[in-house]
């Protein structure tokens, strides 16, 4: 029950603030799957360093040149690098179209279509992407853990700890899968990420603007509010 009312909670507050993003348009409107999956899987790349006001330019400017995975395929690395710049991490880049060329010549330009996939086929995808890909362009039931949801959950659960050690990351990804939402697996993933980077932010978070505070075992230590007070002042 407080599950169900985490998630409602936090999918209702996603549904009324929720930036309108062209991946997020693409994720809800384009009916082939291939070209979602493509397209969320650039967004995600490309988000992975940097961040979203940034990305949105460079991702409309790629997806116009290489709306396909195909067309992705058949540019050369000197493109690829020349859309990519300054953008940084250009491995992030040179990857998306080693990944492409993959798919066309291994699996016929056909994506990779389960979270599983994506992992094990798509160079510079890991758990954390392909759990993005995953639930957002192929609605599986999968959690997504970056940086910004592992602080969100340590807070939650009131882990003091050190929140990025090994264990406690792998606990994490344990919540996250129990945590998402089965109906709408890609919005609450994406909710959880934007919680961490608008309300739930490392300094100075902002609990009254907090969709779960009650839910919130950091939000009621009198610690936590006193290092919140200290930050603030
Ligand atoms: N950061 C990583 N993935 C994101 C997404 N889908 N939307 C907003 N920020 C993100």
């Amino acid at each position: 029950a407080e599950i169900c009312r985490f998630r409602s909670q936090l999918l209702g507050w996603y549904d009324s603030t929720k930036r309108e993003l062209p991946w997020r348009t693409v994720a809800t409107t384009e009916p082939d799957i291939n070209v979602r999956t493509y397209a969320v899987w650039v967004s995600e790349i490309m988000l992975q360093q940097t961040q979203v006001a940034t990305v949105i330019d460079y991702y409309n400017k790629w997806m116009k040149k290489w709306p396909t995975v195909q067309k992705l395929a058949e540019a050369t690395l000197e493109e690829v690098n020349q859309m990519w710049a300054g953008l940084g991490y250009y491995s992030r880049g040179r990857r998306l179209h080693e990944g492409a060329q993959k798919v066309v010549s291994q699996f016929g330009g056909k994506m990779p279509n389960t979270t599983d996939a994506l992992l094990k086929q798509l160079p510079g995808v890991g758990r954390y992407t392909a759990g993005a890909v995953g639930s957002i362009a192929l609605g599986q039931v999968t959690g997504a853990v970056d940086g910004n949801v592992i602080r969100v959950l340590c807070r939650v659960r009131a882990i003091g700890a050190d929140c990025t050690s090994n264990p406690v990351t792998e606990a994490l990804w344990k919540t996250a899968h129990t945590l998402v939402d089965p109906e709408r697996p890609g919005d609450f993933n994406q909710a959880l990420m934007e919680l961490g980077a608008r309300v739930c932010t490392p300094k100075n978070p902002l609990c009254v603007q907090c969709p779960i505070q009650t839910m919130c075992h950091a939000s009621r230590k009198v610690s936590f509010k006193q290092e919140k007070d200290s930050k603030s002042n």
